[in-house]
């Protein structure tokens, strides 16, 4: 096994993939641990996870114009303090500057609600309902500078119902989220998945641009 990854974690929110990350890494099925929660948001309920396991949290504040123009500048230095192996956006909401990017190339990856390239950006449950579409998910992707648009790592969908309301909607999703989070994480923390330039390796064989199917590695097991 490789050595255990040094995990930090970016939230702006209530922090549920966080708290499943944390207890993957505690029971053992993510060769890693969480060694900083950073939030963009002061009273993130993920900040309050992350202390209930120890685990160091800090918010860095985007208000003064001065915070503002400094924030991911500020964001770098203390992410760098940590060493990190991996750096997951997990319910991140804000978007990260090139520079950021680039010191933590290929480190990077983030979990979006949606089954994209369909619907990058925000309110991903209401426009899959409006399009009426058949099924939504999630997409746990690196991240590149292009807005929710890096390479693929793994997809898993559910089934949208007539009459689902975007709650509903989001509730089916954040299930299938956390499960499928994990297990990208723990591939990734395991050397089995790997990056180079723009194409992702699965144990060695390469990726189609839809990533792993998390649904069909579910049916295999
Ligand atoms: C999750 O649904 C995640 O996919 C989404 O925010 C939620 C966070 O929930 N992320 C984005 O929309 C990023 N663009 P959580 O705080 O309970 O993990």
């Amino acid at each position: 096994m490789p050595k255990k990854y040094r995990i930090v974690v970016l939230i702006s929110g209530r922090g549920s993939n966080l708290q499943a990350i944390v207890e993957a890494c505690l029971s053992g099925i993510i060769n890693g641990a969480v060694c900083a929660v950073i939030s963009s948001n002061q009273n993130a309920l993920g900040l309050e996870r992350a202390a209930k396991f120890n685990i160091p949290n800090s918010f860095i504040a985007k208000n003064t114009n001065e915070q503002k123009k400094n924030y991911d500048k500020h964001l770098c230095e203390v992410v760098r303090t940590y060493q990190p192996d991996l750096i997951v956006l997990a319910g991140y909401m804000k978007i990260l500057n090139a520079d950021f990017i680039s010191m933590f190339r290929d480190k990077i990856v983030n979990i979006h609600p949606s089954l994209l390239p369909k619907y990058p950006g925000l309110n991903t449950h209401l426009r899959a309902i409006n399009a009426k579409d058949k099924k939504s998910g999630a997409t746990v992707h690196f991240v590149t500078e292009e807005l929710d648009g890096g390479p693929i790592i793994m997809q898993g969908s559910v089934p949208i119902f007539s009459n689902d309301s975007s709650e509903q909607l989001s509730r089916r999703v954040l299930e299938i989220e956390h499960k499928m989070l994990v297990t990208a994480i723990s591939l990734i923390c395991a050397e089995k998945i790997k990056k180079r330039k723009d194409t992702i390796y699965f144990e060695n064989k390469k990726l189609s641009k839809k990533g792993i199917s998390f649904n069909h590695l579910m049916e295999q097991r």
